[in-house]
C-alpha cells in the first residue's frame, strides 16, 4: 500500500469558490478518489489562504474583524467543496497555531543557517493611511505610454511591465491622497544561495517536462532574493524578533500544506514526520495551476530542502479555464461562481466535463458551454446512462430484477475487463481525457451489441425469451465496469448506480468480477439531459449588473408618482458616523449612518464631492426604509439623498446645521 498526501492549493480567504477553483479541486479529487480506489492510503488535505493585505482590506470594508471575515469564508469554502464531492480529508485556516508553529520554525531554520538578509527597500507609502502600498493599490499614469489609472505593476493598456515607483502621478487607492517614497528594512531568503540545489531538483521528474523548461529558464536567468517581509499594517504573522515585520502571506500560505496535515494528524494519531522527514518513503503530491510555479517549484522546495523537511515528489501543474475561449470575466457573467451553478446543474456534469478535458500537461483549458451541454447529453446520459436504462427494463419486468447465472459473451466481457490496467495507468498520470475517451469507446461498443441483439425483438418470441435475460446481464455487468472506470470522475452518479447495483461500492478489484445470479435494486432516474437555454441562465445570473456601483447617474423615468407612492418613503435624517472609500470603485464611499436607534451601513456615490474624513459627522437625509440591495461592492441598507447637480457639487448639511439622527423628513 502507498502512503499518499495530497493538497490543492489554498484558496484565498477574501472570495468565493468558482470554477477556476472547481478545475483543480476536481482534478485533485479525480486522483485522489482513483487512489483510493486501488487501496492506497490517500490524505487529502486543504486550507484557506487568510493572510495578507488583501484580506485585511476587506475585512476593514466589510466592517468586521479579520477573523470574522475568514471563519465565514472558510464555512463557505467548505460547504461549496462539499456539494461538488471533494473529498478533503482535511480543510484547516493557514491562521493556525499549527501554521504559525512551522513558519517560525522554518524561518530559524532558514536564518540559523545564513539563508535569510535583511535590505533596505524604497516603496510607495500612503502617508493618510500609514501604510505601505500594494503594486494593486496604487493607480497612476503609465510610465511607457501615458494610459491613466494603471496598477502599479503592469499597463493595461500597452501591456509593459514596471515598478510602481515609475508610475506618474500615482494615487493612494485606499485614501485618493499621493503617495511618498519611503525606506523600510525587509527580509529575504537568499535564493540565489539555492542555485545548484534547484538545477538538481527540477530535473529528479517531480515536474512536467514544460515547467521544468520553464524554471530552468528562470534559473539560467539568475536568480534573486526573495522578499518575504511585510511592515505593519499587515494581517499575518508576526516575524520572530522583529518590530511590526510580518511574514508575506506567500511565505506562510505553502506551510499551510504542513500545518493542515499536522492537524489532521493529531486527529488522526498519524506520524507527521513519517511523511515530512528527509528520507520518507511516504509520497507528496501537489496541484496548483501553472500562475503560481515560481512559488511551488522554485521556493517551496528550496525552503523545504534547506530546512530539513523533504521536498514533493511531483507537483501537478494544470493550465487556467477559459469560457468559450475567453478569460472568466465577472461582467460578463463568466466568472461563475461554486453557487450559481449549482442552482442550474448537478455537480457530476462539471466533474465529467472537466475529467474529459484534463491532461497530464499543462495546456489551458476551455469550457465550451456547447461542448458541455453536448459531452453531458451525448455521453453520459446517451452512451452510458442508456445501456442501464435499455437493460433494466427487460430484467425488471421479466425476470424479477435478476440477472443471469452465467455471462453471455464471456469474450466481450474480457475486451472490457483487459481495459482496466491501461486506463488505471492513465489516472495515474493524469490523463483523464484518455479514460473518459476510452470508456466512451467502449460504451459505444456496449450500446452497439444491444442493438445488434435486439433483445425488444427476441422478447415477443416465446423460444428465446431466456437470451433476453443473458444479453441485458451484460449490458449491466458492462454498465457496471464502465460506471467503476468512471467512479474517481462522477461520485455522484456512481453512488446511485452502485445503489442500483445492489452489490456495494466498486473497487478497482471486484469491477472487474461480473455479477451473476444477483438481484438488482430499484432503478431510479439516474441523470437528465441539459441544454443550453439553461447554460445561458447560469451565465445571466452571475453577470454583475452594470451600474450598482454608480449610485450618481440614476436612470429618469417620465411618469410622474402619486402622493400615495412619496408617502411610502420613509425620509430620516442621518448622522455620518463613518466613511471609507471602496476598493476598486471609483465614485462609491462606504457610509456608516447614525439613524437615531441604530447604525447602518449604505454606499453612496458622493466620493466625487467629499473626502471621507470631511464627511464624519455632517448630516443627510436616507430613505430609511429601501430594501437592502445587494450591490457589487457589498449591501446597502439605503439610500443617500444630497443636495446639488453631482460631480464635485453634492452639499451635506454640515455638523452644526444637522437635526437630530432618526428625525422623519417632512
Ligand atoms: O494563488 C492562490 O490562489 C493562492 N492562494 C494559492 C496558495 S497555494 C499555497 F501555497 F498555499
Ligand atoms: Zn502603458
Amino acid at each position: 500500500m502507498r502512503r499518499i498526501l495530497v493538497t490543492s492549493a489554498l484558496p484565498y480567504a477574501n472570495g468565493s469558490v468558482h470554477l477556476g477553483h472547481l478545475l483543480e479541486h476536481i482534478q485533485t479529487d479525480i486522483w485522489v478518489r482513483f487512489q483510493r480506489m486501488r487501496g492506497h492510503q490517500c490524505i487529502y488535505v486543504c486550507a484557506d489562504d487568510t493572510h495578507g493585505t488583501a484580506t485585511m482590506l476587506l475585512a476593514e470594508q466589510e466592517g468586521v474583524s479579520e477573523e470574522e471575515l475568514i471563519k465565514r469564508l472558510h464555512a463557505e469554502h467548505i460547504a461549496d467543496f462539499n456539494q461538488f464531492h471533494i473529498s478533503h480529508d482535511n480543510y484547516y485556516s493557514t491562521h493556525s497555531e499549527e501554521n504559525q508553529y512551522y513558519s517560525n520554525l522554518i524561518y530559524t531554520q532558514l536564518m540559523d543557517r545564513g539563508y535569510i538578509y535583511t535590505e533596505n527597500v524604497e516603496q510607495l507609502f500612503d502617508p493618510e493611511r500609514k501604510m505601505f502600498l500594494a503594486d494593486r493599490n496604487v493607480r497612476g499614469e503609465c510610465p511607457r505610454c501615458g494610459a491613466p489609472d494603471q496598477p502599479g505593476d503592469n499597463c493595461d493598456s500597452c501591456g509593459a511591465t514596471y515598478d510602481a515607483r515609475e508610475l506618474k502621478n500615482p494615487v493612494s487607492a485606499l485614501s485618493n491622497s499621493t503617495p511618498i517614497l519611503r525606506n523600510s528594512e525587509h527580509y529575504f531568503v537568499d535564493l540565489p544561495k539555492f542555485t545548484e540545489f534547484l538545477k538538481e531538483y527540477i530535473h529528479n521528474g517531480s515536474q512536467q517536462p514544460e515547467i521544468a523548461n520553464k524554471l530552468n529558464e528562470w534559473i539560467e536567468g539568475g536568480l534573486r532574493g526573495w522578499d518575504i517581509s511585510r511592515d505593519a499594517p499587515y494581517f499575518g504573522f508576526p516575524i520572530p524578533d522583529t518590530v511590526d515585520k510580518f511574514f508575506y502571506v506567500w511565505m506562510d500560505a505553502p506551510i499551510g500544506y504542513l500545518a493542515s496535515f499536522k492537524n489532521w494528524c493529531t486527529k488522526n494519531n498519524v506520524d507527521f514526520d513519517d511523511f515530512w522527514r528527509r528520507d520518507s518513503d511516504c509520497e507528496v503530491h501537489h496541484f496548483i495551476g501553472k500562475d503560481i510555479i515560481n512559488f511551488h517549484c522554485l521556493f517551496w522546495p528550496s525552503v523545504l530542502h534547506h530546512s530539513d523537511f523533504r521536498t514533493p515528489l511531483k507537483v501537478h501543474v494544470h493550465g487556467m479555464l477559459t469560457m468559450d475561449g475567453v478569460a472568466m470575466s465577472k461582467s460578463r457573467g463568466t466568472f461563475v461562481l461554486a453557487r450559481t451553478y449549482l442552482d442550474f446543474f448537478d455537480p457530476d456534469y462539471l466533474r465529467y466535463y472537466l475529467g474529459a478535458r484534463l491532461t497530464s500537461n499543462s495546456s489551458d483549458i476551455d469550457f465550451g458551454s456547447e461542448d458541455f451541454v453536448t459531452r453531458v447529453n451525448g455521453d453520459l446520459v446517451g452512451k452510458l446512462v442508456n445501456i442501464a436504462a435499455r437493460s433494466e427494463g427487460f430484467l425488471a419486468k421479466n425476470f424479477d430484477n435478476k440477472l443471469s447465472s452465467e455471462l453471455a459473451e464471456p469474450a466481450l466481457w474480457q475486451e472490457f475487463v483487459d481495459e482496466a490496467e491501461s486506463i488505471a495507468a492513465w489516472y495515474e498520470e493524469g490523463d483523464t481525457r484518455r479514460v473518459v475517451r476510452r470508456v466512451m469507446e467502449l460504451a459505444d461498443r456496449c450500446n452497439q451489441y444491444l442493438a445488434n441483439k435486439a433483445p425488444w425483438q427476441l422478447i415477443k418470441d416465446a423460444d428465446r425469451r431466456d437470451e433476453v435475460q443473458g444479453i441485458c446481464s451484460m449490458g449491466i455487468n458492462l454498465y457496471r465496469t464502465l460506471i467503476g472506470f468512471l467512479k474517481p470522475i462522477i461520485p455522484g452518479l456512481t453512488e446511485r448506480s452502485e445503489e442500483f447495483l445492489n452489490a456495494g461500492p466498486l473497487t478497482w478489484e471486484n469491477l472487474t468480477q461480473p455479477l451473476l445470479s444477483h438481484r438488482l435494486g430499484t432503478f431510479g432516474r439516474l441523470l437528465n439531459r441539459i441544454d443550453l437555454k439553461t447554460f445561458n441562465k447560469m451565465i445571466e445570473a452571475g453577470a454583475e449588473k452594470p451600474l450598482t456601483d454608480d449610485a450618481a447617474e440614476p436612470e429618469s423615468k417620465s411618469e410622474d408618482i402619486q402622493i400615495d407612492d412619496f408617502l411610502k418613503v420613509d425620509l430620516r435624517v442621518a448622522r455620518i458616523v463613518q466613511a471609507d472609500v471602496v476598493d476598486g470603485a471609483d465614485k462609491l464611499l462606504r457610509l456608516r449612518l447614525d439613524v437615531g436607534d441604530h447604525e447602518r451601513t449604505v454606499l453612496s456615490g458622493i466620493r466625487s464631492a467629499y473626502k471621507p474624513d470631511e464627511l464624519i459627522g455632517r448630516s443627510t437625509v436616507v430613505v430609511a426604509n429601501l430594501q437592502p440591495r445587494k450591490m457589487k461592492f457589498g449591501v446597502s441598507e439605503g439610500m443617500v439623498l444630497a443636495a446639488g447637480p453631482g460631480g464635485s457639487d453634492i452639499f451635506l448639511l454640515a455638523p452644526d446645521e444637522g437635526a437630530e439622527p432618526g428625525m422623519r423628513v417632512t
